[in-house]
This record gives C-alpha cells, sequence and structure tokens, in this order.
C-alpha cells in the first residue's frame, strides 16, 4: 500500500478512493506524482488536438479529470463520495456545478470583468467546490487556462511556471491568494486584491 504524503492545503484520499490506484507497482508519492504527471502531459496534448471549447457542462468537467488521471486513479472523472476539508458537501457538487456552469456565460455576456478576472473567479469557484476526490488544484488550474485560450482567446496563466503542488514557498502563496479570494468573493468586492492576480498571472519572480 502506497504511503501518501499530502503537501499543506493537499485533500487527503479516504481509504477506499486510495484502493482506486491501477498501477499496483507505485510505492512512493514521489512515483505517484510522476505517473500523475505523465498523464496529465496526455491530457495536454488532447486539449492541444481537440481545442475544447464547450466547456461548461458536467460532461467535459468530469471528461478532463478523466482524461487527467484515467492511468492512475479508478475514479478518475468519477465525483467524489465523501465530505473533505474543503469543498461542499458530495450531495451538492452536481447541483453546485450546474449553477456554476450557468453562471460563467452571464458573466462573459456582462464584460463587467477582465478574461484574467473572470478565470481566476472561474478557478476559485471550481476548486471550491472540489468536485473529485482528489486532483481538483490541478484539474481547476487546467479548466481555467482552457477557458482562458480557448474561450476568451486570451494567454494562459503560467500560475508561477512552476510545479503548485509539491510544497514551496510558491505553493504557499497560492494558498494564502485562495483564501485571500474566498474572503473577497464572499463579500462581492468589484477590485480583485492585487494577491489574486499575482496567483494566477506572475511568474518564477513574484
Ligand atoms: N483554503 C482554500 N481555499 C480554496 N481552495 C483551496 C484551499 N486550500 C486548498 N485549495 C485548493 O485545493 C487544491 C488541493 O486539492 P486536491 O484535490 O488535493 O488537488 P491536487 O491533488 O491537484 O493538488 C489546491 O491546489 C488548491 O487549488
Ligand atoms: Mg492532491
Amino acid at each position: 500500500m502506497i504511503d501518501v504524503k499530502y503537501p499543506e492545503g493537499a485533500t487527503p484520499i479516504d481509504p477506499d478512493e486510495t484502493e482506486g490506484l491501477l498501477l499496483t507497482h507505485i510505492t512512493t508519492q514521489g512515483e505517484l506524482n510522476r505517473w500523475e504527471q505523465d498523464n496529465i502531459v496526455e491530457a495536454f496534448a488532447w486539449i492541444e488536438k481537440t481545442k475544447p471549447k464547450n466547456i461548461f457542462n458536467e460532461q467535459f468537467i468530469k471528461q478532463l479529470h478523466k482524461r487527467m488521471f484515467d492511468n492512475v486513479w479508478k475514479w478518475a472523472g468519477k465525483f467524489r463520495r465523501s465530505d473533505k476539508n474543503i469543498g461542499v458537501s458530495w450531495h451538492q457538487v452536481p447541483m453546485c456545478l450546474q449553477n456554476m456552469c450557468d453562471d460563467v456565460p452571464i458573466w462573459i455576456q456582462t464584460q463587467n470583468e477582465s478574461p484574467e478576472e473572470m478565470a481566476v473567479r472561474f478557478h476559485h469557484r471550481l476548486v471550491w467546490i472540489h468536485p473529485f476526490p482528489n486532483g481538483n488544484g490541478r484539474h481547476a488550474r487546467l479548466m481555467a487556462n482552457i477557458f482562458l485560450e480557448n474561450v476568451l482567446h486570451g494567454s494562459p496563466f503560467t500560475w508561477g511556471t512552476r510545479d503548485l503542488s509539491s510544497p514551496s514557498e510558491l505553493r504557499r502563496r497560492y494558498l494564502k491568494a485562495l483564501q485571500e479570494a474566498a474572503t473577497y468573493f464572499m463579500a462581492v468586492k468589484t477590485m480583485m486584491p492585487a494577491s489574486i492576480h499575482l496567483m494566477a498571472l506572475a511568474g518564477t519572480n513574484f
């Protein structure tokens, strides 16, 4: 059985979800990370080839997660069936996602915000719902970039250009910005704090 080590802000996987590991030869977190990353690279190629635009629906959201993790996890592309320390109650995941998918086209139509602001808002909303047992951060960062590139015809975020999944100063700042985003979005303020932009846009030197 793999001994999974969780960085700060990562969602612990339930024991029954750990049993969904398809690659039984994996015994360390490092091996798991590498297999997941290889799988995600395959998903990048699929996005490059198919250039999806119709992304605000449950089917695409699940399909992307499946493409990112289906070599590694049996539950890739399936919603979680337990509650986590982040996210809505698992019973509410489909409804909250539906509300989000209904809202985003309205943001695009009303043009109150820049593409980058909409992408950051969208990223936060999706990661806050936390639809899957694991991989929500990586999935929601990629969703935000597909939104920016394929729907809004902008440039994708660098997300700091480095790996945000492992413990680092960059990850610490990213998580802090997400926490600030929660306070900000709940207060329905109109100006985004600079840190939230930095989280998504800045390069390695932020
Ligand atoms: N306080 C928070 N508020 C909003 N989102 C958070 C918070 N803490 C962590 N997150 C998000 O949850 C992600 C971790 O969830 P997880 O399913 O383990 O994703 P991954 O396996 O891709 O890292 C983080 O990358 C971040 O996007
Ligand atoms: Mg994780």
